[in-house]
C-alpha cells in the first residue's frame, strides 16, 4: 500500500474503516467476560477512566504519528518511529512490534473469525436444533480438538481457517478501496444485527425462566453490569483488566492505527476523526457488547450461572443452544445474525492487521500490492497453523498473552514516551491539531505528556509484578514486613518460567495429568520460540531496509 498508489476514498470510509479496525471480536467476546470477571459495575468506572486518560490520548498520538509518517512515505511503524527521532537508531527496532503484533494476533484472531463463518453455516443448516446444552458445548470442543478427530486433523477447522485467510488476503490485494468497501457494508450490518439481538436480550426479562432455572432474569444481568461499585476504584486488578480491555478494543499499541492514518492527507483532520472512530467503538462495545451475551444468558440460565461460567466459550458453546428457545426460524435468524455480527467485527479488524506488513514490504522491498497481500496471507498461515493444530495445548493462549496483551502495552509505553518526550509535546500538539475540525481542550496536552505515560508505566509494572491472588494489600504488607513480594503465577515474571504449570506438575500424581502438563509446557515453549524467531526475522528485515536506505542516500550524494 505505497503512498503514491493508495489513499482513502472518502472521510466516511476512513472513519468506518478505522472504527472497523477497533470494533472487533474483543467488543463482543472479551468485554462481557472482563466485565463479569471484574465485578460487573465495579469494572465500568475504571474502564471509562482508562478510555479517557489512555484510550483517547493514545488514539491522537497514533493517528498523528501515522499521518506524520505517511508524509515521509512511511506506512509501518519501524520507519515512522525512526523519522520521529532520526538521531537515535534504535527506535525502528521498537517499531518492529507494530508489524510483529499484527501478524501474531491475526494468526489466532483469524482462527476465531473462521469459527464464526462455520457457525453461520451450521446455524443455517440447523445443526444445533435438537442438541442439549451439553451437546452444543461439546460440538465446539470437538471442532477444535485434534484428538477427537479420527484422522488426527480437524478438517473443518482447517478448511474454514484457510478460507478465512484467503478471503482476507483477496480483499487486501484490492487495496484500501477493498478495505473501505468491507467497512461500509460490514459496519452498518453489524450494528443492525447487534441492535436486533440487544433488543431481544434487554426485553427478555424473566420470560426465559423455566423449572430448571426459576430465578433466571435478563434484568439481573443488566443490573450486575450497570450498578456502579465504587470500592473497585482501589483495586489494581480491576484497573489492569480495564486498561487491557481498552488497549485491545481500540487496537492501540498494535500499529494498525498508524498504518491506516499514514494514508490520510497531511492537511486533513485527525483530531475529530480519531475521537469519532473511538466513540463509535465504545458505543458498539458498551451498549451493544453488554446487551447481548450477558442478558440473554442471565435470562435463560440465571446470573449465578453467568458468573460461574463467564468465559470466551459462551459465545460459541452456549449462545447457539439458547437461541433454540425462540423456535427454529428465529433461532436460525439469531444464529446467523450473532455469528454474522462476529464475522463482520472480526474481518474489519483482521484486514487492518494485514496493512502494516503490506506497507512495510511495499515501502522497503518494492512489493506490488498483490505480492504484499499474498505474502501476508502466507506468513499468517505459517504462524497460525500451530494455533489451529495445537489449540488445546495452549498455543493459542500463548499468542494471545504475548502478542495480544504484553506487546501492546510495551509498544504503547514506548510510543507515548517517544511522542511526548523525544519528538516533543510542542511539535506533537501541533501535529495532533494540524487541520483539526475540533479544538482539543488544552488539558489533554498535560494528560498526554504526564498522565498517559505514567498510567502505561503503571500497567506495565503491574503486569510484571502481579502479586499473589492479585491481593496488592497483602503483597505490600508482606514486603514491608520483610517477607518479600509474593508473585502470582499470572505475573509476567512467573509466566516466563511457566511457574503455574510447574506448580501443578509438582502436585500431580495421575500419569495422564502429568503427561498432559508436560506436553503443555513443551508446546508453550515451542510457541514462544516461534514468536521470538518471527520477531527476530522482522528485525533483520528492518536492518536490511535501513541499510538499503543508507546506500540510496549515499548514491544520491
Ligand atoms: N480491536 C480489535 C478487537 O476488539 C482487535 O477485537
Amino acid at each position: 500500500m505505497a503512498a503514491q498508489s493508495d489513499s482513502w476514498g472518502t472521510r466516511v470510509g476512513l472513519i468506518l474503516a478505522m472504527a472497523g479496525n477497533a470494533v472487533g471480536l474483543g467488543n463482543f467476546l472479551r468485554f462481557p467476560v472482563q466485565a463479569i470477571n471484574n465485578g460487573g459495575g465495579a469494572f465500568i468506572i475504571p474502564y471509562i477512566v482508562c478510555f479517557l486518560l489512555m484510550g483517547i490520548p493514545l488514539l491522537w498520538i497514533e493517528w498523528s504519528m501515522g499521518r506524520f509518517g505517511g508524509k515521509n512515505g512511511n506506512h509501518s511503524t519501524p520507519f515512522i518511529l525512526d523519522t520521529m527521532d532520526p538521531k537515535r537508531r534504535f527506535w525502528k527496532y521498537f517499531g518492529v512490534f507494530g508489524i510483529f503484533t499484527n501478524v501474531a494476533v491475526a494468526a489466532y484472531y483469524c482462527y476465531i473469525e473462521s469459527w464464526t463463518m462455520s457457525y453461520v453455516m451450521h446455524s443455517i443448516k440447523g445443526t444445533f436444533r435438537d442438541l442439549s446444552q451439553l451437546e452444543t458445548a461439546q460440538f465446539f470442543v470437538k471442532y477444535v480438538d485434534i484428538q477427537q478427530s479420527t484422522t488426527g486433523i480437524p478438517y473443518e477447522a482447517i478448511i474454514f481457517y484457510i478460507l478465512c485467510l484467503l478471503l482476507n488476503t483477496w480483499i487486501l490485494s484490492r487495496g484500501l478501496k477493498g478495505v473501505e468497501r468491507v467497512a461500509r457494508i460490514g459496519m452498518p450490518l453489524l450494528i443492525l444485527f447487534g441492535i436486533f439481538l440487544a433488543v431481544r436480550g434487554v426485553t427478555l426479562g424473566t420470560s426465559g425462566a423455566n423449572p430448571e432455572h426459576p430465578d433466571a432474569s435478563a434484568i439481573d444481568g443488566l443490573n450486575f453490569l450497570w450498578t456502579p461499585q465504587y470500592d473497585s476504584l482501589t483495586n489494581p486488578k480491576v484497573w489492569l483488566a480495564a486498561a487491557g480491555q481498552i488497549f485491545f478494543t481500540l487496537s492501540l499499541g498494535m500499529g494498525t492505527v498508524h498504518c491506516y492514518s499514514s494514508y490520510v492527507k497531511y492537511k486533513d483532520d485527525i483530531a475529530l476523526n480519531a475521537v469519532s472512530a473511538g466513540f463509535m467503538n465504545e458505543f458498539v462495545e458498551v451498549v451493544l457488547g453488554s446487551s447481548i451475551v450477558i442478558p440473554i444468558a442471565a435470562g435463560f440460565l440465571g446470573i449465578d450461572w453467568v458468573k460461574e461460567n463467564a468465559g470466551f466459550g459462551m459465545a460459541f458453546q452456549t449462545m447457539p443452544y439458547l437461541f433454540q428457545n425462540w423456535g427454529p426460524a428465529i433461532a436460525m435468524i439469531a444464529g446467523v445474525m450473532w455469528f454474522g455480527l462476529l464475522f463482520f467485527a472480526g474481518i474489519t479488524s483482521s484486514l487492518a492487521m494485514g496493512t502494516p506488513w503490506m506497507g512495510f514490504f511495499q515501502d522497503e522491498f518494492k512489493f506490488t500490492r498483490k505480492q504484499a497481500a499474498w505474502s501476508f496471507g502466507a506468513i499468517t498461515l505459517i504462524m497460525g497453523l500451530p494455533t489451529v493444530l495445537f489449540y488445546n495445548e495452549g498455543v493459542f493462549d500463548e499468542y494471545d498473552y504475548w502478542a495480544g496483551t504484553v506487546s501492546l502495552v510495551i509498544f504503547a509505553l514506548v510510543e507515548s514516551i517517544l511522542f511526548a518526550w523525544i519528538f516533543g509535546m510542542k511539535r506533537g500538539w501541533h501535529e495532533i491539531n494540524r487541520g483539526g475540525d475540533i479544538n482539543i481542550p488544552h488539558f489533554f496536552k498535560f494528560i498526554i505528556k504526564y498522565i498517559t505515560p505514567l498510567l502505561l508505566l503503571a500497567v506495565f509494572i503491574g503486569s510484571v509484578f502481579t502479586p499473589e491472588s492479585n491481593d496488592w494489600n497483602a503483597a505490600f504488607q508482606s514486603l514491608f514486613s520483610g517477607n518479600g513480594w509474593p508473585l502470582d503465577n499470572t505475573s509476567l515474571i512467573k509466566m516466563i518460567s511457566n511457574a503455574g504449570y510447574k506448580q501443578q506438575l509438582a502436585a500431580a500424581t495421575d500419569e495422564t495429568v502429568i503427561s498432559g502438563l508436560k506436553s503443555r509446557i513443551f508446546y508453550t515453549n515451542a510457541a514462544r520460540i516461534l514468536l521470538i524467531s518471527f520477531f527476530t526475522g522482522i528485525s533483520i528485515l528492518v536492518y536490511i531496509a535501513y541499510k538499503k536506505r543508507a546506500n540510496l542516500k549515499i548514491q544520491k550524494l
